[in-house]
């Protein structure tokens, strides 16, 4: 290796110059961001959120994979598919907006500790200050961190968290 390349990440040829990737997974209603009680969850769109993503990961030197579904075993896929790009040394971290599947998905919340994967728990709103039913998160105790109340701005700070997992 030249000594001006970058130090080896991961493992096998294909690894050693990869850039640490950024899952950024989306749940359930998060595809009406920009319509959806904009009182709670601001007028962005997702994809206005997906472009703060990626330019949030080129800043902290991540490549952004920005994802979303309405349905739970796509997230426990999603989930799985990080677990194996964490053991290839792939992955930075993934961050996480589960949605109304925070507070219900077991399914979830065995993914994540089944594949070991590093979970930064996102949501838009301050999810304390609401419904008493969404106080409750099956994903905390097995999420690496927990961010809540920053509106869509949090995506943007949680890239950079992640970042700092990465060159940890
Ligand atoms: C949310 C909060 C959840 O309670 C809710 O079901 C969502 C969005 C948030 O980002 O604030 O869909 O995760």
């Amino acid at each position: 290796m030249a000594a001006t390349q970058k130090p080896k990440r991961g493992v096998g040829p294909s690894a050693e110059l990869a850039v640490p990737v950024v899952l950024v997974l989306n749940g359930p209603n998060l595809n009406l961001l920009g319509t959806r009680e904009p009182a709670v969850y601001g007028s962005q769109t997702l994809a206005d959120v997906q472009a703060l993503c990626e330019q949030a990961a080129r800043a902290n030197g991540l490549q952004c994979d920005f994802r979303q579904t309405n349905h739970e075993g796509t997230l426990v896929d999603w989930l799985h598919e990080a677990g194996r790009l964490q053991a290839g040394g792939r992955l930075a971290g993934v961050i996480l907006n589960a949605g109304a599947y925070t507070h219900t998905s077991v399914a979830l919340h065995d993914a994540i500790k089944g594949t070991g994967v590093a979970v930064l728990e996102l949501h838009i709103s301050n999810v304390h200050a609401r419904e008493a039913f969404r106080h409750h998160s099956y994903i905390s105790p097995v999420a690496r961190a927990v961010m809540a109340g920053f509106g869509v701005a949090g995506y943007a700070l949680a890239v950079a968290a992640v970042a700092g997992w990465a060159s940890a």
